[in-house]
This record gives structure tokens, C-alpha cells and sequence, in this order.
């Protein structure tokens, strides 16, 4: 039985991933932030910790971590020159510093692993232009470097590797999922003619955390319905 950790499975697409990696028998234990994590099974721990403090997590009880995949991040749309640097600094704390700062604190528990994965998010905004995507491109841009930097250096003992969603429905999108017709207009932008559900990005992760994807590190995935590279 496989243990992974997943920072950020009170919502979206970490908590799919949960119910993806208990139905396929791991042991996961699970981190929340402001909203409790209501499933229950043997196979899952919950804890409460905040990316953005500077309480230690508490892995107390746990010898090894199999993966781990790291879910905060944010959807920070302003043109470019109505956003301060604490803004900024605020979307880099949460998205880039919060994962490279677990990543450290978990290494550890890795080496007991013969095989280790870590799951990043990236977005499709950081290898395509949208406007006021800026502090969305230059997080996800850094998460995208961190990636493959951190794949060489931890490699071949611990795989890394990140996705890119374009929208997807959860609660981190709400404003621009939250009626038929912005689910509607949004899908039509897509290639695959719908935006994405939590669902079709847990499958990845489940799949980049599985041995099932031994040989594969430093690459960031496009799970977009198309939208990055067809054209319709
Ligand atoms: N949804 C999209 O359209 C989309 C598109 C491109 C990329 N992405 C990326 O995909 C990843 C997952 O997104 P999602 O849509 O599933 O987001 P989500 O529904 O907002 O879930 C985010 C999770 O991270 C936790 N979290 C937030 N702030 C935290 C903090 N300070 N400390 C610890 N945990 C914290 C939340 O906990 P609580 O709920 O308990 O506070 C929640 O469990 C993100 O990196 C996002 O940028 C999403």
C-alpha cells in the first residue's frame, strides 16, 4: 500500500484525488485550510495546516511518503498595472514558496520510498497569453521552472512533475464557473467544447503519483480540453 500526501484536499481537485487514491487503495493523509475535510475512511488522515504560517506540518506517526501533491494556488486576474507587489508576493507565497517550503519538510519521509512523486500545478496561463493573467503567468511560470529544476536534482530517486489546467470546475474558479451560461461560453472556448471537471485532473495525478508513470519527470502536462495547442 502506497501513502501520499496531498496539501489541499478540502476542495477541487485535491479532493477528488483523494477519493481517487482511497478507491484505488492507498493511504492518504490529507491537509485542509479554512474548510474541514468531511470524508471518512480507514485509509485517511486529515490535518489542519496553512501553507502561509509558519507552523511546521505534522507528519507525527508517519515513517514514509510515497508522493505527495501540492494543491493551493490562485486565480489572480487584474490587468497588469492594477495589482501591487504585495499582491504579487502574496500569489508567489501561495503558489511557489508554500510548495517549495513542503517539499523540504517532507524530503525526508521520501527517502523510505523506492519510488517517490511530486505532483505541482502549473496553468494553461503560463504557457499561453491571456490578458490579466499576469500574476497567474508569472506563478505558474515559476512553478513550471521549479518543476524541472527540482526533477534534475532529486532525480532518479524522486520524480516531479506538474499539470496545467486550463478552467476547471471548482471552488477556486466559482466566479467564472458559477452559471450555466459562463459554464457554457467558457466550454465553447475549449476544443473538447466543455471546461474541465476535478475529475479529469485527479485522473493525472493519480497517474503521475502511480508507478504506472515510473519514466517520467521533469514535464509539465496540458489537461486543457485542447485549448493550448489546437485551434478550432
Ligand atoms: N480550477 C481551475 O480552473 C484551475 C486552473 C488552472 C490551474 N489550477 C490550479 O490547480 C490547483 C488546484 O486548484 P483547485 O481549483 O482544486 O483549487 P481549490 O478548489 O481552491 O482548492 C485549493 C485547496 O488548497 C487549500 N488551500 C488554499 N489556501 C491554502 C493555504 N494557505 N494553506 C493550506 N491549504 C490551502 C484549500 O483549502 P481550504 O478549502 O480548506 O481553505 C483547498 O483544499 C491550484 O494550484 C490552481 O492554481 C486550477
Amino acid at each position: 500500500m502506497k501513502t501520499y500526501l496531498v496539501i489541499g484536499g478540502s476542495s477541487g481537485i485535491g479532493a477528488s484525488t483523494i477519493e481517487r487514491l482511497i478507491r484505488n487503495g492507498d493511504r492518504v493523509i490529507a491537509t485542509y485550510h479554512k474548510n474541514e475535510i468531511t470524508s471518512q475512511h480507514p485509509n485517511l488522515s486529515t490535518l489542519s495546516y496553512d501553507v502561509m504560517g509558519y507552523d511546521p506540518l505534522n507528519l507525527e506517526g508517519i515513517d514514509k511518503l510515497d508522493g505527495m501533491v501540492y494543491c493551493p494556488g490562485s486565480i489572480s486576474l487584474k490587468p497588469y498595472n492594477r495589482f501591487t507587489e504585495e499582491e504579487l508576493i502574496q500569489d508567489i507565497r501561495l503558489n511557489v514558496l508554500g510548495a517549495h517550503k513542503v517539499i523540504k519538510e517532507v524530503s525526508s519521509f521520501f527517502k523510505k520510498s523506492p519510488e517517490a512523486s511530486i505532483v505541482l500545478f502549473s496553468s494553461v496561463a503560463a504557457g499561453l497569453g491571456f490578458p490579466y493573467h499576469l500574476q497567474v503567468g508569472i506563478s505558474k511560470g515559476a512553478v513550471e521552472g521549479m518543476t524541472k529544476s527540482l526533477a534534475a536534482e532529486l532525480s532518479p530517486n524522486i520524480r516531479v512533475n506538474a499539470i496545467a489546467p486550463s478552467l476547471t470546475n471548482t471552488p477556486l474558479a466559482e466566479n467564472l464557473v458559477n452559471t450555466d451560461e459562463k459554464r457554457e461560453a467558457n466550454g465553447k472556448r475549449h476544443p473538447m467544447g466543455r471546461i474541465g471537471e476535478s475529475q479529469d485532473i485527479s485522473a493525472m495525478v493519480s497517474f503521475l503519483l502511480s508507478d504506472q508513470s515510473s519514466w517520467i519527470t521533469g514535464q509539465i502536462f496540458n489537461v486543457d480540453g485542447g485549448i493550448s495547442s489546437l485551434k478550432k
